[in-house]
């Protein structure tokens, strides 16, 4: 046997495609970065979900890592600002009181990936209302923020819309959704707070959202955020 091909049997096995795995949550943003800072915003169709999705389970959520980003309110979700992706992809914290629920929404075209911080949601998928594909222009008439458009789980049970699937999703569990697999909401069924990490890529700042007993599109959500960089946007009227 040649030197060479000795060399070459006895190296590890580390396949090219091996899935990264975040020993924290910075590591997991400048993975996150080495993934999408490169993608122009017309390539991302291309993006690696699968391996974003695995990187995003593989971190182990610690709270000592993320509890700047947590800040609550009183009957409605917020959205916190981690880090926006030098325009490519926004990272955020999502804090949700018990018994909250988000509107049923669109991602506006964007991949969407969430995972338990803290607690449990429960992630509900809707089929597109027949008049109302990915394609259709969303109204701007009744532009409100998309948190203010929160509502509360037991409000929410009352749906004329199709539901595909329901999941339960627990610490540390990703999820993925995108305009061609549907629409979706998420929510808070628990008797705790529940925290959740969002990806989304590209970055969006409107989706539509509908209405649970008549599948309308009631308008465009704002992403509006409650605070940036752990900083509260209007500290006098929030609670944390
Ligand atoms: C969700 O997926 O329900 C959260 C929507 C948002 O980003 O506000």
């Amino acid at each position: 046997m040649d030197r060479t091909t000795s060399e070459a049997t006895l190296a590890p096995v580390t396949p090219a495609t091996a899935n990264p795995t975040p020993k924290s949550l910075g590591d997991l943003v400048a993975f996150l970065h080495s993934q999408l800072d490169d993608k122009g915003i017309n390539e991302m169709d291309q993006v690696d979900v699968n391996k974003i999705q695995a990187a995003m389970e593989a971190y182990a959520s610690n709270i000592d890592e993320w509890s700047q980003f947590r800040h609550f309110d009183v009957g409605r979700y917020t959205r916190n600002l981690v880090d926006s992706g030098n325009g490519k992809f926004n990272l955020m914290i999502l804090c949700w009181p018990e018994g909250v629920a988000s509107p049923i929404h669109d991602h506006a075209g964007s991949h969407c990936l969430m995972k338990i911080l803290e607690g449990g949601l429960k992630e509900t998928r809707y089929a597109w209302p027949e008049d109302k594909g990915p394609k259709s222009t969303p109204p701007t008439s009744l532009l409100s923020s998309i948190t203010d458009q929160s509502v509360s789980v037991t409000e929410g049970a009352k749906c004329a819309m199709d539901i595909t699937l329901e999941t339960p999703l627990e610490l540390d569990q990703v999820a993925y959704i995108h305009d061609k697999i549907g629409l979706h909401r998420v929510s808070n069924p628990t008797s705790a707070p529940a925290v959740s990490l969002h990806l989304y890529c590209p970055p969006y700042e409107t989706c539509k959202t509908f209405d649970e007993r008549t599948s309308k599109c009631r308008g465009s959500g704002r992403a509006v955020f409650y605070s940036e960089g752990g900083v509260l946007k209007n500290p006098k009227t929030s609670s944390t």
